[in-house]
């Protein structure tokens, strides 16, 4: 980053006092920072110690660099915070812009569903958090570092872009043991989660125009999805049982996709009966229509078995199906997967390998050690355990302190339940209230597309231990009678 100039006529030492005192006045280097020691910058610039020694020397005496025992030279802490502001006062490395930039239309003029206070947020009740406590963590790490030290050329190397060949048969076992599905390896894709496989679907699938049928209430990031590639999204009631699709059919019969979490709908719950799951297959095909199965959580379930996927009642490969490691490990592993019809597969990895060039590698090696190791099924087993306990705690706790005020709906499957409000309370109005006390309840309202038929609450339990339910409950009860 310095450079000098021998012939300059200013001396070496004060070329490189300059060009230190320059980066951190303006921001590039920033306080802690390294800086490298005068025997290797000496090295470097090609200079003698001496003009280094010197510069240095100045820098020390004028508080701009410290030394720290076992640390080398850092930039100092206690320089003045005008001097270290990531925006200088002074000369701008950068010009600030007057005003707003023209963006592709595609990015102005999108409108994502509302970014909320209590999508971050971290406390009881966040939706879709896992009980991070319980993961085998040692186990975890012992893998992940016999992993690392056994990388030869090959793991460094760019790994296959449909994913691991032994992570994608592993999870191909998994499905049709676990969930019912009729697939190979082949068919196959590893991505980095449910929100990728879903881009990547669209870019196959759908064209600028196409019309969606989407779940009304719905999963609000899969509609974001859909209209940043250009789908018209149409909003299909959910009941009792599932997506309607005679109310879909009669809205819009020439749909080209329906987007549908039919094992534990998203956020009500409910799951999608035989005779619903029959009759959408039938829509999809006699009207050349793509469903698109989205099977984030549904490896929990209470009372019965799991429910078998769509995919596995398919006969005519209309199903494209997505799950997710996000729930049943943990979400920053960011580890998804895709299982399309064999006619599609190439198609799908032409089109993602213009988006990128395969999922990372590592992570996934691990992973099909977890899994071939027998830790994945125990994990979710164990987990089942906990998740049931803390899921009857909180139905118990709302029973008890919220009675009859609101309807519980979706408690039979998953890490959420949801909770409708009598008519003329305000979600959203409470669920920001209740964020400023770390209580990280999601107002149901914003997971429809069109007007709001349902108030109410989708409480998460996943992270939320059962000693901490009765009172967050108890503190959701006040927020409901203050009104
Ligand atoms: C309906 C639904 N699908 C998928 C996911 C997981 O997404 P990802 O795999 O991108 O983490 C979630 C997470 O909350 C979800 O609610």
């Amino acid at each position: 980053m310095i450079a000098v100039d021998r012939n300059a006529p200013k001396a070496l030492h004060r070329q490189i006092y300059d060009a230190y005192r320059n980066a951190i006045v303006k921001g590039s280097l920033r306080p802690r920072q390294r800086i490298p020691s005068t025997r290797v910058l000496a090295s470097e610039l090609g200079v003698s110690r001496l003009p280094v020694l010197n510069a240095y020397a100045q820098l020390l005496a004028e508080g701009y660099i410290q030394s720290r025992v076992g640390a080398g030279t850092v930039v100092s802490i206690s320089i003045p915070d005008q001097l270290t502001s990531s925006k200088p006062t002074s000369v701008p490395l950068v010009a600030t812009p007057s005003g707003p930039r023209p963006a592709a239309r595609r990015a102005s003029t999108f409108a994502p569903s509302q970014s909320s206070p209590w999508l971050g947020g971290w406390g009881a009740f966040g939706v879709g958090q896992v009980a991070s406590d319980q993961f085998p963590l040692h186990l975890w790490s012992n893998l992940v570092a016999r992993r690392c030290r056994s990388m030869d050329a090959k793991a460094f190397h760019y790994g296959e872009q449909k994913g691991s060949r032994a992570l994608r048969e592993a999870i191909a076992s998994y499905l049709r043991t676990a969930r019912s599905l009729h697939c190979e390896a082949e068919q196959i894709m590893v991505v980095s989660g449910s929100q990728q496989a879903l881009e990547i679907s669209a870019r196959v699938l759908l064209d600028p125009g196409s019309r969606v049928w989407m779940e009304e209430p719905g999963y609000r990031l899969a509609a974001d999805v859909l209209t940043l590639a250009g789908c018209h999204v149409v909003p299909v009631p959910v009941d009792k049982e599932g997506l309607n699709v005679a109310a879909g059919v009669a809205r819009c019969r020439k749909a080209r996709a329906a987007f549908v979490t039919p094992s534990h709908q998203f956020p009500l719950g409910v799951t999608m009966s035989a005779s619903r799951r029959l009759q959408l297959l039938d829509w999809a095909q006699s009207s050349g229509a793509w469903i698109i199965e989205d099977d984030y959580d549904s490896e929990y379930r209470y009372r019965s078995m799991p429910v078998a996927a769509l995919q596995g009642l398919d006969a005519h490969a209309r199903v494209i199906y997505i799950g997710t490691f996000s729930k049943v490990l943990f979400p920053s592993l960011r580890l998804g997967y895709l299982v399309v019809p064999w006619d599609l597969v190439d198609q799908f990895l032409t089109i993602r390998r213009a988006m990128d060039l395969g999922p990372p590698s590592f992570h996934q090696d691990v992973l099909v050690d977890f899994m071939s190791e027998g830790h994945f099924a125990r994990h979710i087993r164990r987990m089942r355990v906990l998740y049931r306990d803390r899921r009857s705690a909180l139905v118990d706790s709302i029973n008890k302190e919220l009675g009859p005020t609101v309807e519980m709906l979706g408690d039979e499957a998953g890490m959420h339940l949801a909770v409708t409000l009598r008519e003329g309370r305000r979600d959203v109005e409470i669920a920001e209230r209740a964020a400023r006390q770390n209580l990280w309840i999601w107002p149901l309202s914003p997971s429809y597309i069109g007007k709001p038929s349902r108030q109410g609450f989708i409480l998460g339990f996943g992270s939320t231990k059962i000693t901490e339910i009765p009172s967050a409950v108890r503190q959701l009860r006040n927020l409901l009678t203050n009104k």
